[in-house]
């Protein structure tokens, strides 16, 4: 007792006036934390109040050096990116001061205005809610494979959306959702029902823009802590007379059986549009990765005949997910790095934003690189002896980096990537191995 008492005597004569809760650690933890650790969203704790935030003072130590917390796995030298959740320097300093010096409340007269979140749309009042037509019961235990329903968004004529946000209803059992848009014809799961939850079983599936059997674009996506994303004014989205919208839920067990009612909340577009915004993908699926391998590489690429601005980047692996890289190489050679994540982590889907489109020319081949940890020492690795390929069980394999692009409006994905002259439309997908 009368040693800590010393000791913290020791650090306030040292720092003029100690670390607390209440000046110093609230403010860091409003901007950078609360946006995951708060009631209803996705981290399993709240840091609003001392009394919550102090029981983890060590951990956040732990985990704020590990650079673990906040999610975010860019290689700091490659790209600018506006979402960039890395706490800066002083901040994590800060926490680990705190955390050192016996995590002291403090006055709370000291503290910030606590943040008034957001509780409504993050996109502002939504001109129309698609819902599931029924809640998904997700159980306590056990792995839940990808679930998929069907939503028909009865649309008589084309429309043009500015914005979209998807929001489960119970975010703590939800790993991640992805709105499709399905086009009419298109022959992706034709086995899906509207009202009924659908688990596809063939091996054929695939998730994302590009070839037959595919979704035709996204609408919005959803992953912890993501923040809706604006369009640029005259930038929207097309979806067609007569879509669908596909949910692609990954829902994962807690501990506490639950239910979720996702919604997604659309706006339509007010001014005149002059730029699409879509997703296209450099993915894979014919590789195969060798049992044990630590590091097995594989590629991707596509090349854009159109100009077209790049907007954001969005790595998808699953379990064996080690690394995923992005580079441009533009028509004159030059080859620049766009976005490298060294280590990759399937537990957090993140859409890495530029802070302002990227022009592209004609002629411009995006090259994307993964590997995959297939050894014993991946902690996340099923199963080390199994040959793995493309599928999309959590014990399979993807290997997709999507993007975002924008296009002057008439463009269309086969003017940016143009089916090859004999075989059937791979539009937006080139693989190779
Ligand atoms: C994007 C959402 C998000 C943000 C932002 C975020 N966290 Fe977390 N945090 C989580 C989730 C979800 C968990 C639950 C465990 C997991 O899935 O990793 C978690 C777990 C933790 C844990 C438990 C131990 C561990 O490392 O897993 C600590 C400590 C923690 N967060 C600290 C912080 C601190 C400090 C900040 C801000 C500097 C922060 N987090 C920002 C989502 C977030």
């Amino acid at each position: 007792m009368v040693n800590k008492t010393i000791i913290l005597i020791f650090a306030a004569i040292a720092h003029a006036a100690p670390v607390t809760f209440h000046k110093d650690v609230l403010p860091i933890l409003q901007k950078h934390c609360q946006s995951c650790h708060r009631p209803g969203e996705a981290a399993p704790m709240a840091f609003l109040t001392y009394e919550s935030t102090r029981p983890w003072a060590k951990a956040m130590k732990q985990a704020v050096l590990k650079g673990s917390m906040p999610p975010w796995f860019a290689e700091p030298h490659v790209g600018q990116f506006v979402n960039d959740r890395r706490l800066p320097e002083g901040a994590r300093k800060t926490l680990v001061e705190w955390a050192d010096s016996g995590a002291l409340s403090g006055d709370p007269a000291d503290a910030p205005p606590p943040v008034r979140w957001e509780e409504g749309w993050g996109i502002g009042a939504p001109d129309t809610v698609f819902e599931m037509p029924v809640d998904y019961d997700v159980p306590a235990t056990g792995e839940v494979p990808y679930t998929y329903f069907v939503i028909p968004t009865n649309f008589a004529q084309d429309q043009w959306i500015e914005a979209a946000e998807v929001r489960p209803s119970d975010r703590t059992v939800v790993h991640h959702v992805i709105a499709f848009i399905r086009e009419p014809g298109s022959k992706w799961l034709s086995g899906i029902q509207p009202g009924r939850a659908f688990v596809p079983g063939g091996k054929r599936f695939s998730t994302g823009a590009g070839e037959d059997g595919m979704a035709d674009d996204w609408m919005a996506g959803y992953a912890p802590g993501s923040i809706p994303s604006a369009l640029a004014p005259g930038e929207a989205r097309l979806v067609k007379a007569g879509s669908d919208i596909i949910l692609q839920l990954h829902y994962t067990a807690t501990g506490r059986a639950s239910k979720d009612r996702t919604r997604v909340g659309v706006r339509f577009a007010r001014g005149p549009v002059h730029q699409r915004v879509m997703v296209a993908a450099a993915l894979n699926n014919q590789f195969v990765i060798p049992p044990g391998a630590p590091a097995h590489p594989v590629n991707a690429s596509v090349t854009f005949a159109r100009p077209v601005e790049l907007l954001s980047m969005s790595p998808h692996m699953h379990v064996r997910g080690r690394s995923f890289a992005y580079r441009a190489v533009y028509p004159d050679g030059r080859a620049e790095m766009l976005l490298s994540v060294p280590r990759y982590d399937f537990n957090w889907q993140l859409r890495y934003e530029l802070p302002e489109g990227k022009m592209l020319p004609a002629g411009t081949r995006i090259e994307c690189e993964a590997t995959f940890d297939n050894s014993p020492n991946n902690p996340h690795n099923p199963d080390p002896s199994a040959q793995v390929r493309w599928g999309d069980q959590s014990w399979q394999e993807m290997m997709a980096g999507f993007f975002d692009i924008a296009v002057p409006v008439g463009v269309t994905m086969s003017d940016i990537f143009p089916p090859p002259p004999a075989k059937s439309p791979a539009r937006a997908a080139a693989s190779e191995e």
